[in-house]
Protein backbone atom coordinates (compact mmCIF):
# COMPACT_ATOMS: atom_id res chain seq x y z
CA UNK A 1 0.00 0.00 0.00
CA UNK A 2 1.62 2.91 -0.80
CA UNK A 3 2.12 6.37 1.26
CA UNK A 4 -0.83 8.31 -1.50
CA UNK A 5 -3.34 5.48 -1.31
CA UNK A 6 -4.03 5.73 2.55
CA UNK A 7 -3.23 9.61 3.23
CA UNK A 8 -7.22 11.20 3.50
CA UNK A 9 -5.88 14.74 3.79
CA UNK A 10 -2.23 16.01 3.99
CA UNK A 11 -3.06 19.17 5.77
CA UNK A 12 -1.09 17.75 8.78
CA UNK A 13 2.28 17.74 6.46
CA UNK A 14 5.67 18.63 9.08
CA UNK A 15 9.03 20.14 8.33
CA UNK A 16 12.20 18.66 9.47
CA UNK A 17 15.24 20.64 10.90
CA UNK A 18 16.60 20.42 6.45
CA UNK A 19 13.30 21.97 5.38
CA UNK A 20 11.82 18.78 3.86
CA UNK A 21 7.99 18.67 4.40
CA UNK A 22 7.38 15.26 5.89
CA UNK A 23 3.27 14.08 4.87
CA UNK A 24 1.47 11.98 7.02
CA UNK A 25 1.26 8.36 5.96
CA UNK A 26 -2.17 8.47 7.33
CA UNK A 27 -4.19 11.11 8.64
CA UNK A 28 -7.85 10.70 9.08
CA UNK A 29 -10.72 11.22 12.14
CA UNK A 30 -7.87 12.79 14.11
CA UNK A 31 -5.35 10.10 14.15
CA UNK A 32 -2.04 10.73 12.51
CA UNK A 33 0.52 8.19 11.53
CA UNK A 34 4.25 9.55 10.40
CA UNK A 35 6.81 6.61 8.91
CA UNK A 36 10.12 8.00 10.25
CA UNK A 37 12.51 8.11 12.85
CA UNK A 38 10.60 9.85 16.01
CA UNK A 39 13.89 11.82 16.92
CA UNK A 40 13.58 13.71 13.41
CA UNK A 41 9.89 14.11 13.13
CA UNK A 42 9.30 14.95 16.86
CA UNK A 43 10.67 18.28 17.02
CA UNK A 44 8.39 19.44 13.92
CA UNK A 45 5.03 18.49 15.99
CA UNK A 46 3.44 20.97 18.09
CA UNK A 47 2.48 20.34 22.33
CA UNK A 48 0.61 16.94 23.08
CA UNK A 49 -1.07 15.94 26.29
CA UNK A 50 -0.29 12.36 26.86
CA UNK A 51 3.19 10.58 25.49
CA UNK A 52 1.74 6.73 25.67
CA UNK A 53 4.28 4.81 24.17
CA UNK A 54 6.29 1.00 24.23
CA UNK A 55 9.39 1.98 23.31
CA UNK A 56 12.42 -0.19 22.44
CA UNK A 57 13.62 -1.42 25.66
CA UNK A 58 17.18 -1.81 25.40
CA UNK A 59 17.24 -5.88 25.45
CA UNK A 60 18.04 -6.33 21.85
CA UNK A 61 14.92 -8.49 21.99
CA UNK A 62 14.69 -10.95 18.77
CA UNK A 63 11.71 -12.85 18.23
CA UNK A 64 11.20 -16.19 16.65
CA UNK A 65 7.50 -16.31 16.63
CA UNK A 66 5.66 -15.50 13.75
CA UNK A 67 2.26 -13.69 12.89
CA UNK A 68 -1.11 -14.31 11.10
CA UNK A 69 0.73 -14.23 7.95
CA UNK A 70 2.05 -17.82 8.69
CA UNK A 71 5.87 -18.67 8.14
CA UNK A 72 7.15 -14.76 8.14
CA UNK A 73 9.21 -14.12 11.43
CA UNK A 74 8.08 -10.85 13.11
CA UNK A 75 12.12 -10.81 13.68
CA UNK A 76 13.75 -8.09 15.93
CA UNK A 77 13.16 -4.42 17.07
CA UNK A 78 15.14 -1.60 15.12
CA UNK A 79 17.05 0.61 18.38
CA UNK A 80 16.32 -2.16 20.84
CA UNK A 81 20.16 -2.17 21.65
CA UNK A 82 19.60 0.22 25.16
CA UNK A 83 17.30 2.53 26.41
CA UNK A 84 18.43 5.83 24.76
CA UNK A 85 15.28 6.44 22.80
CA UNK A 86 12.98 6.29 25.13
CA UNK A 87 14.86 8.91 27.00
CA UNK A 88 15.58 10.93 23.67
CA UNK A 89 11.76 11.01 23.64
CA UNK A 90 11.04 11.71 27.54
CA UNK A 91 13.60 14.33 27.39
CA UNK A 92 12.03 15.59 24.44
CA UNK A 93 8.63 16.18 25.49
CA UNK A 94 9.57 17.26 28.93
CA UNK A 95 6.87 17.99 31.24
CA UNK A 96 4.36 16.52 29.08
CA UNK A 97 2.89 13.23 31.20
CA UNK A 98 3.36 9.94 30.10
CA UNK A 99 3.13 6.12 30.53
CA UNK A 100 5.91 4.49 28.88
CA UNK A 101 6.29 0.79 28.60
CA UNK A 102 10.12 -1.33 29.72
CA UNK A 103 11.87 -3.83 31.68
CA UNK A 104 12.86 -4.44 34.52
CA UNK A 105 16.60 -5.27 33.52
CA UNK A 106 17.17 -1.66 32.28
CA UNK A 107 17.17 1.80 34.06
CA UNK A 108 14.15 3.10 34.62
CA UNK A 109 13.44 6.72 33.61
CA UNK A 110 14.22 8.95 36.41
CA UNK A 111 11.18 11.23 37.21
CA UNK A 112 9.24 8.19 38.12
CA UNK A 113 5.31 8.48 39.89
CA UNK A 114 4.61 5.20 39.66
CA UNK A 115 5.35 1.63 38.26
CA UNK A 116 2.84 -0.23 37.30
CA UNK A 117 2.94 -4.22 36.57
CA UNK A 118 1.31 -5.51 33.24
CA UNK A 119 0.47 -9.87 34.13
CA UNK A 120 -0.02 -10.86 30.47
CA UNK A 121 -1.59 -13.94 31.36
CA UNK A 122 -0.06 -17.77 31.73
CA UNK A 123 -0.22 -18.39 28.19
CA UNK A 124 3.10 -16.19 27.59
CA UNK A 125 6.65 -15.82 29.50
CA UNK A 126 9.48 -18.31 27.61
CA UNK A 127 12.76 -17.14 29.20
CA UNK A 128 14.63 -19.62 31.47
CA UNK A 129 12.70 -23.25 31.56
CA UNK A 130 14.57 -24.68 33.98
CA UNK A 131 13.43 -21.52 36.44
CA UNK A 132 10.63 -22.00 38.22
CA UNK A 133 9.15 -18.65 37.52
CA UNK A 134 8.13 -17.25 34.19
CA UNK A 135 8.36 -13.62 33.10
CA UNK A 136 4.83 -12.80 32.34
CA UNK A 137 4.64 -9.53 33.34
CA UNK A 138 6.02 -5.99 32.36
CA UNK A 139 6.63 -3.31 34.02
CA UNK A 140 5.02 0.45 32.74
CA UNK A 141 6.23 3.64 34.00
CA UNK A 142 3.97 6.73 34.77
CA UNK A 143 5.36 10.04 35.42
CA UNK A 144 3.86 13.78 35.36
CA UNK A 145 0.66 15.28 36.08
CA UNK A 146 -3.28 15.73 34.94
CA UNK A 147 -4.18 12.01 36.21
CA UNK A 148 -7.17 10.79 36.97
CA UNK A 149 -10.27 8.61 37.60
CA UNK A 150 -11.01 5.44 39.74
CA UNK A 151 -8.19 4.13 42.27
CA UNK A 152 -7.48 0.92 41.00
CA UNK A 153 -4.77 -1.50 41.78
CA UNK A 154 -1.15 -1.31 39.85
CA UNK A 155 -1.34 -4.47 38.92
CA UNK A 156 -2.93 -5.04 35.52
CA UNK A 157 -4.30 -8.24 34.44
CA UNK A 158 -4.81 -8.23 30.28
CA UNK A 159 -3.95 -10.95 28.51
CA UNK A 160 -1.21 -10.17 25.90
CA UNK A 161 -2.53 -11.28 22.24
CA UNK A 162 -1.21 -14.50 20.66
CA UNK A 163 0.73 -14.98 17.98
CA UNK A 164 -1.66 -16.96 16.08
CA UNK A 165 -5.26 -18.08 17.24
CA UNK A 166 -7.87 -20.46 16.01
CA UNK A 167 -9.65 -18.22 13.33
CA UNK A 168 -6.45 -17.62 11.79
CA UNK A 169 -5.39 -14.57 13.23
CA UNK A 170 -2.92 -13.08 15.62
CA UNK A 171 -0.48 -10.40 16.79
CA UNK A 172 1.26 -8.44 13.54
CA UNK A 173 3.76 -7.11 15.58
CA UNK A 174 6.35 -9.03 18.14
CA UNK A 175 5.31 -6.45 20.99
CA UNK A 176 1.87 -6.14 20.11
CA UNK A 177 -0.45 -4.72 23.19
CA UNK A 178 -3.93 -5.57 23.90
CA UNK A 179 -5.83 -2.64 22.93
CA UNK A 180 -8.16 -2.63 26.13
CA UNK A 181 -4.58 -2.11 28.16
CA UNK A 182 -3.73 0.86 26.52
CA UNK A 183 -7.52 2.02 26.51
CA UNK A 184 -7.78 1.22 30.64
CA UNK A 185 -4.19 3.47 30.66
CA UNK A 186 -5.53 6.08 28.37
CA UNK A 187 -8.57 6.40 30.92
CA UNK A 188 -6.32 7.73 33.49
CA UNK A 189 -5.62 10.84 31.77
CA UNK A 190 -8.05 13.11 29.97
CA UNK A 191 -5.65 14.88 27.65
CA UNK A 192 -7.37 15.73 24.07
CA UNK A 193 -3.70 14.67 22.17
CA UNK A 194 -2.35 11.73 22.48
CA UNK A 195 1.35 10.89 21.23
CA UNK A 196 2.93 7.37 20.66
CA UNK A 197 6.51 8.06 18.84
CA UNK A 198 6.88 4.33 18.68
CA UNK A 199 3.68 3.00 17.39
CA UNK A 200 4.60 -0.74 16.16
CA UNK A 201 1.43 -2.38 14.72
CA UNK A 202 -0.66 1.05 15.99
CA UNK A 203 -2.48 -0.56 19.14
CA UNK A 204 -2.29 3.02 21.02
CA UNK A 205 -4.15 4.94 18.22
CA UNK A 206 -6.80 2.28 17.89
CA UNK A 207 -7.09 2.74 21.85
CA UNK A 208 -7.15 6.59 21.50
CA UNK A 209 -9.66 6.09 18.39
CA UNK A 210 -12.19 3.97 20.63
CA UNK A 211 -12.05 6.51 23.04
CA UNK A 212 -12.55 9.52 20.53
CA UNK A 213 -9.13 11.36 21.29
CA UNK A 214 -6.61 12.43 18.83
CA UNK A 215 -3.08 10.25 18.60
CA UNK A 216 -0.42 10.74 16.42
CA UNK A 217 1.61 7.89 15.96
CA UNK A 218 5.38 7.88 14.69
CA UNK A 219 6.93 4.47 13.37
CA UNK A 220 10.16 3.73 11.49
CA UNK A 221 9.46 0.61 9.64
CA UNK A 222 7.01 1.09 6.77
CA UNK A 223 5.83 -2.41 7.30
CA UNK A 224 4.28 -1.56 10.44
CA UNK A 225 2.68 1.88 9.21
CA UNK A 226 1.02 -0.01 6.95
CA UNK A 227 -0.44 -2.86 9.38
CA UNK A 228 -1.40 0.51 11.32
CA UNK A 229 -2.88 2.13 8.61
CA UNK A 230 -5.40 -0.51 7.37
CA UNK A 231 -5.88 -1.24 11.03
CA UNK A 232 -7.54 2.30 12.01
CA UNK A 233 -8.81 2.35 8.51
CA UNK A 234 -11.23 -0.28 9.71
CA UNK A 235 -14.61 1.43 10.48
CA UNK A 236 -16.21 -0.47 13.38
CA UNK A 237 -14.46 -1.04 16.17
CA UNK A 238 -15.57 -3.18 18.68
CA UNK A 239 -14.64 -3.19 22.35
CA UNK A 240 -12.27 -6.74 23.23
CA UNK A 241 -13.89 -8.04 26.68
CA UNK A 242 -10.80 -7.84 28.52
CA UNK A 243 -9.71 -11.59 29.70
CA UNK A 244 -8.04 -11.92 32.95
CA UNK A 245 -5.13 -13.92 33.79
CA UNK A 246 -7.09 -15.64 36.63
CA UNK A 247 -10.47 -15.65 34.86
CA UNK A 248 -11.68 -13.54 38.01
CA UNK A 249 -15.33 -11.79 36.47
CA UNK A 250 -15.21 -8.85 38.91
CA UNK A 251 -11.44 -7.44 37.73
CA UNK A 252 -13.09 -7.78 33.95
CA UNK A 253 -16.29 -5.97 35.06
CA UNK A 254 -14.56 -3.14 36.53
CA UNK A 255 -12.12 -2.68 33.71
CA UNK A 256 -14.98 -3.08 31.28
CA UNK A 257 -17.30 -0.33 33.28
CA UNK A 258 -14.25 1.84 33.06
CA UNK A 259 -13.65 2.14 29.46
CA UNK A 260 -17.42 2.08 29.03
CA UNK A 261 -17.73 5.35 31.16
CA UNK A 262 -14.53 6.87 29.61
C1 LIG B 1 7.90 -2.22 21.22
S1 LIG B 1 7.46 -1.78 19.61
C2 LIG B 1 5.81 -1.07 19.75
C3 LIG B 1 4.71 -2.10 19.56
C4 LIG B 1 3.32 -1.50 19.73
N1 LIG B 1 3.04 -1.17 21.10
C5 LIG B 1 2.22 -2.41 19.23
O1 LIG B 1 1.26 -2.69 19.96
O2 LIG B 1 2.31 -2.85 18.08
C6 LIG B 1 8.49 -0.39 19.32
C7 LIG B 1 8.44 0.14 17.89
O3 LIG B 1 9.29 1.30 17.79
C8 LIG B 1 9.79 1.35 16.47
N2 LIG B 1 10.97 2.25 16.45
C9 LIG B 1 12.24 1.96 16.80
N3 LIG B 1 13.02 3.03 16.66
C10 LIG B 1 12.21 4.05 16.22
C11 LIG B 1 12.44 5.42 15.92
N4 LIG B 1 13.67 5.97 16.03
N5 LIG B 1 11.40 6.18 15.51
C12 LIG B 1 10.16 5.62 15.38
N6 LIG B 1 9.89 4.32 15.65
C13 LIG B 1 10.91 3.55 16.08
C14 LIG B 1 10.10 -0.09 16.13
O4 LIG B 1 10.16 -0.31 14.74
C15 LIG B 1 8.94 -0.82 16.82
O5 LIG B 1 7.90 -1.10 15.91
Amino acid sequence: MSADSIVHKTDSSVENHAGVRIAPYYDHAGITIYCGDCREILPTLGPVDLVLTDPPYGISYSSGMTGHNRGTSLGGIVGDEDVSLRDFVLNATTPTPYIVFGSWKRPRPLSLRAVLIWEKGDHVGMGDLDFPWKPNTEEIYVGGKGFSGHRDSSVLRINAPVSWNSVGFGRQHPHEKPVTLMAALLCKHPGAIILDPFMGSGTTLAAAKQLGRRAIGIEIEERYCEIAAKRLSQEVFGWEIPQTTKGEPDEGDNLFSTLESA
